[in-house]
């Protein structure tokens, strides 16, 4: 499938049936992680795949995650990450992201549905899953299959300001 008939496809999934995320799809969602580019290609970036009833049961004290049955917790390694000498911006956050991005996309493309989640408080999952000070949780990609409607490939044409808005050239 064309890339951006992936892009278009996928949507923020909200509601999850049992079925579990199987073992291929899994792997492959993860292999799509494992090529993403980080900066400076540093891979300061490390998954944590919660798929138990225990390790999903923690993460519902911190996050909706809407009865995903999968969960990847995405952190940032503070220590690992690259940061631009000229105003110490440190990338680890981006790195995480871009991770996330590919292994959502990839989920739609393998027919899962997922949501991308950053309102969890990060305290509790880094106390829960023991996470060393220099990981900090970015994000959670909750992954599964929908119980709903699939949303309209279309619908970004109202969904999203219009691209003159988006884009603009040679100054801003
Ligand atoms: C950085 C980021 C954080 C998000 N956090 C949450 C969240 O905590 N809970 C949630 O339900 N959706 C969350 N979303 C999903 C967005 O609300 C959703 O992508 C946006 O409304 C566009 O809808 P769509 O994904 O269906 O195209 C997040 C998305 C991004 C990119």
């Amino acid at each position: 499938m064309e890339f951006i008939s992936i892009a278009k496809q996928r949507f923020s999934v909200r509601s999850y049936t049992d079925r579990p995320v199987e073992r291929e799809k899994l792997e492959k969602i993860l292999e799509a992680a494992h090529v993403a580019p980080t900066a400076a290609n540093l891979q300061p970036v490390r998954l944590i795949v919660v798929r138990s009833a225990e390790g999903l049961a923690k993460i519902g004290q911190a996050a909706n995650i809407y009865g995903a049955p999968l969960a990847i917790i995405v952190c940032a390694d503070h220590e690992k990450a690259w940061v631009r000498p000229f105003d110490g911006k440190q990338t680890g956050d981006i790195d995480a992201a871009i991770l996330t991005d590919h292994m959502m996309l990839q989920a739609t493309e393998l027919g899962l549905g997922s949501v991308w989640v950053c309102y969890f408080k990060p305290d509790v999952i880094s106390r829960e899953f023991a996470l060393p000070p220099h990981l900090e949780p970015v994000n959670i990609l909750a992954v599964g299959y929908g119980t709903g409607e699939t949303a309209d490939p279309e619908r970004h044409e109202k969904m999203r300001i219009p691209v003159s808005q988006l884009v603009s050239y040679e100054k801003a």
